[in-house]
């Protein structure tokens, strides 16, 4: 058996919750405002539900900001997220600093302004060391690419001779991967009514639980992230192993 598969652990809050933040358009739509609107408003849920993972004691936030295919949308949309991640990280960082969180941005580089990446290394730096909540912000991120890119730094690394081939098993691969010293996500959140990954943590969600919710993404509270834990507390994980519930043990 893989000594990486945990145990039941049913009634464990979750550890790590990963949100794929959807619906900022539709809400936007259905108030006849331009879909920049539903984006900002959805910066203001990004602020309530720091805030609210942090007091329910969640250790990992991880919040899905762009993927690697949002750069299909049209280019005005697209300026308009980058400068939502600049007008975020200006006006929050100090705040986010002050309670403790601690700021981790996994994703590509490519395609991303200087500015951007400057923006997210001080982000990084300044929280380095926060333990009150470690906030994931996934942006220009995409499993594929995060996979692909693992991949090819092990190739590279046994072409080099820093490793041998024999030595690439699971616990070598996960410490290629962006999320490397994270722990997997134990509860998944969507909003919007969609229900797929959307290349979202493909790796990591291979035990994760879910909730669908069709809340839209600015409309999103604690009151949501509650009912989404509760959900959580009712599932049974077994990780392929048996049921650990009193009721399956008898
Ligand atoms: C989520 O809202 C934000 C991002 C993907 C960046 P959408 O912009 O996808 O909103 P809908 O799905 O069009 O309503
Ligand atoms: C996923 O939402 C990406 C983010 C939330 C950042 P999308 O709205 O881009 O996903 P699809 O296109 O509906 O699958
Ligand atoms: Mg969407």
């Amino acid at each position: 058996m893989p000594s990486s598969a945990p145990t039941s652990s049913t009634h464990t809050p979750p550890r790590h919750v990963a949100i794929i933040m959807d619906g900022n358009g539709r809400w936007a739509k259905a108030r006849l405002l331009p879909r920049v609107m539903g984006h900002r408003a959805g910066v203001a849920a990004v602020r309530t539900t720091v805030r609210a993972a942090a007091d329910l004691g969640i250790e990992y936030l991880t919040l899905y900001g762009f993927s690697s295919e949002n750069w299909k949308r049209p280019v005005t949309e697209v300026n308009d997220l980058m400068g939502l991640l600049r007008l975020f990280i200006h006006d929050d960082l100090e705040e986010l600093h002050a309670s403790g969180v601690e700021i981790r941005i996994i994703g590509a580089k490519t395609h991303l302004a200087g500015d951007i990446i400057e923006l997210m290394e001080h982000a990084q730096a300044r929280t380095r060391g926060n333990t009150k909540l470690k906030l994931v912000i996934a942006f220009n991120y995409g499993g594929q690419d995060e996979i692909v890119e693992a991949a090819r730094r092990i190739a590279e690394d046994t072409a080099a001779g820093k490793i041998v081939p024999q030595a690439v098993d699971r616990e070598l691969f996960i410490t290629y991967l962006a999320t490397a010293g994270i722990p997997d996500p134990d509860l998944v959140i969507r909003t919007s009514g969609e229900r797929r990954l959307s290349n979202f943590l493909i790796w990591q969600t291979a035990y994760s639980e879910f909730v669908f919710t069709d809340t839209l993404w600015p409309d999103f509270t604690k009151a949501h992230l509650v009912a989404a834990l509760d959900e959580f507390k009712s599932r049974d994980r077994r990780f392929g192993g048996v049921s650990m519930t009193a009721g399956a043990r008898t």
